[in-house]
């Protein structure tokens, strides 16, 4: 949680005023940062898990056993639906923190939080 709130400060939120950081850890032990990134065409934006999902990929990482996510102070994080669609991909298993309103932290399987995910083929299958 801490890494996410490095990561929120990088965060492009001019339109929303909504900053969100997120931490990936991935099987490799390294933790890859995300931030939600905006557009004036706002349905352009990148939320902060997408971000750090799409960075991590990118390098090479393909397995993950947990993300953190944070927004700012009284507000709830947990993943919206395309983000979890998006690391179910990869690591259905993974574990998902995130703060509660209060800033309590919550954690909860990505399975819990995505029951039924659509997947394409069978997982451990798609890596060819
Ligand atoms: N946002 C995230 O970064 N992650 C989520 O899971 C939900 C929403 C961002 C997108 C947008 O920049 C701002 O929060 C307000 O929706």
């Amino acid at each position: 949680m801490r890494e996410a709130m490095k990561a929120r400060d990088a965060s492009y939120s001019p339109y929303s005023r909504f900053a969100v950081g997120a931490a990936l850890l991935g099987a490799s032990g390294r933790v890859h940062l995300g931030c939600n990134v905006e557009n004036a065409s706002f349905g352009l934006t990148c939320c902060a898990e997408r971000t750090a999902m799409f960075k991590a990929v990118s390098e090479g990482e393909r397995e993950f056993l947990a993300v953190a996510v944070t927004a700012r102070t009284g507000h709830g994080a947990p993943p919206c639906g395309a983000c979890r669609q998006v690391m179910a991909e990869f690591s259905p298993a993974m574990w998902v923190y995130w703060r509660d309103t209060r800033g309590k932290v919550m954690k909860k399987r990505l399975a819990a939080l995505l029951p039924d995910l659509f997947d394409f083929m069978d997982h451990g299958k798609k890596r060819l």
